[in-house]
């Protein structure tokens, strides 16, 4: 597997040095001037953290590789964070696999790359004005209405739902989850923690409310995103049932 990884990463290294050096030229280099860590940061949390863990973001995804972990490698080996960059920028825009292409691009793209170079394997913390960037997903708890429960998934696109623990009597209940996100996310509902799957929510992004109706009798639940990684991410709550 680090073979495999490694041999992937030089090979996408030399060919963005390439890239790089070509784009020069023609004055859409990615000189670090020109980019904004604290813009590819918000990007990078709420366009790829959902699949990508990456320490200093705090995201947890993963569907895709942990980018602290594919780049450790390298960087110990002596390439430098510009070429961190370099590889970034030409993953984002030419995934040469299952990962989406273009999800961000020209400055986006930019931006996002920058930020990853800086962030990735870099122990500590970020600071200043990068550790304000992305506020934490908010989580509190909720309490069902008219036999309706709300649960909305973090709308900056972070692996939780504003809710961690919820409430509701016994007898037919309406969860709605929507998602203002652009990440696609559902909501399920099992009994305990580890019980039979009683319900199962559309998947939705960008406003799609995920919903579903159960008839709940007294005892503990949870509730959580059947999205691969998503649950594993921390998008998963406890709902009570009185
Ligand atoms: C839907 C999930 C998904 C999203 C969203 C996503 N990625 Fe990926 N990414 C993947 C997968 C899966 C791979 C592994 C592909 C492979 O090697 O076959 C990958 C690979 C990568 C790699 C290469 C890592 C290595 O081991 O060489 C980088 C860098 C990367 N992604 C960065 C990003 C950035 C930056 C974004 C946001 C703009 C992003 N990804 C969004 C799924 C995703």
């Amino acid at each position: 597997m680090s073979r495999r990884r490694r041999g992937t990463l030089v090979a996408t290294v030399a060919a963005s040095a390439l890239v790089v050096g070509l784009a020069g030229c023609g004055g859409d280099d990615l000189k670090e001037s020109r980019a904004d860590v604290v813009h590819g940061k918000q990007l990078f949390v709420e366009r790829c953290g959902a699949c990508h863990t990456l320490a200093r973001a705090g995201t947890r995804g993963t569907a895709g590789p942990d980018l602290d972990a594919a780049f450790a490698q390298s960087l110990s080996e002596g390439f430098g964070r510009d070429t961190v960059r370099g590889v970034v920028h030409e993953q984002i825009l030419y995934p040469n696999s299952q990962m989406p292409a273009k999800i961000v691009t020209g400055q986006n793209a930019i931006d996002v790359a920058a930020y990853v170079g800086q962030a990735a394997a870099n122990p500590g913390e970020d600071e200043g004005a990068l550790a304000a960037a992305v506020r934490r997903a908010e989580q509190s708890s909720a309490t069902a209405e008219n036999g309706r429960l709300a649960i909305p998934a973090d709308p900056g696109g972070q692996l939780a739902y504003t809710v961690s623990e919820a409430t509701a009597p016994a007898g037919p209940l309406e969860i709605d989850s929507v998602n203002e996100s652009t990440v696609p996310h559902d909501i399920a509902l099992q009994e305990g923690a580890d019980g039979p799957e009683l319900a199962k929510g559309e998947t939705v992004s960008g406003g799609g409310v995920s919903r579903i109706s159960v008839d709940v009798r007294p005892g503990r639940y949870t509730f959580y995103c059947t999205l691969p990684g998503h649950r594993e991410g921390g998008m998963e709550g406890t709902l009570t049932v009185r």
